[in-house]
């Protein structure tokens, strides 16, 4: 009896354990998604020279998915559908430095686009280009 408990405890557990990865797994997806729109719509307004206008809000946008992205990597969320590789919790510190390096070039970008200065969106723009590109490489599989 004892040790049917004992199965029952472990399956529920593991169970729920699973759940909150993919749980986390898709807010994460969300999150990243809504990275790549900001980014597309930056680029876009930047390359085909739209709505200009707005550019500040994408930014800002950006800059508070900044706030948002060093927390949704938690251990346990490398589910099978993600593409999230095991190096972000086996180097937890190197990790850290990409996340940062992104913190660092969303609020860059923001505070450029504020100040309306063509000449340092460009850089901005580049600064978070690399920081998504740097992540990317070694912490995404690669697409096929
Ligand atoms: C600190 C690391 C890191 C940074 C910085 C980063 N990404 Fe990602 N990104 C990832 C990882 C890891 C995944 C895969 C997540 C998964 O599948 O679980 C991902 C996934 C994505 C996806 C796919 C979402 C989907 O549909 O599943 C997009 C789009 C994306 N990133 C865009 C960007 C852009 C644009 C930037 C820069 C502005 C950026 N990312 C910065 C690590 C990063």
């Amino acid at each position: 009896m004892k040790s049917i408990l004992a199965v029952v405890l472990t399956l529920l557990i593991g169970h729920h354990a699973l759940a909150d990865g993919n749980a986390e797994y898709k807010y994460r997806e969300g999150v990243m998604r809504t990275v790549g729109g900001q980014m597309s719509s930056l680029a876009a307004i930047l390359r085909g020279r739209v709505h200009f206008e707005n550019l500040k809000f994408h930014a800002r946008g950006m800059a508070d998915l900044a706030e948002i992205v060093p927390h949704v990597f938690p251990e346990g969320s490398g589910v099978h559908q993600s593409e999230a590789l095991p190096a972000i919790w086996e180097q937890p510190d190197e990790f850290k430095m990409a996340v940062e390096k992104f913190v660092k070039a969303a609020k860059g970008i923001a505070t450029a686009a504020e100040g309306g200065d063509m000449s340092e969106i460009g850089p901005a723009m580049k600064s978070l280009g690399q920081a998504c590109k740097g992540c990317h490489d070694n912490y995404r599989e690669e697409d096929d």
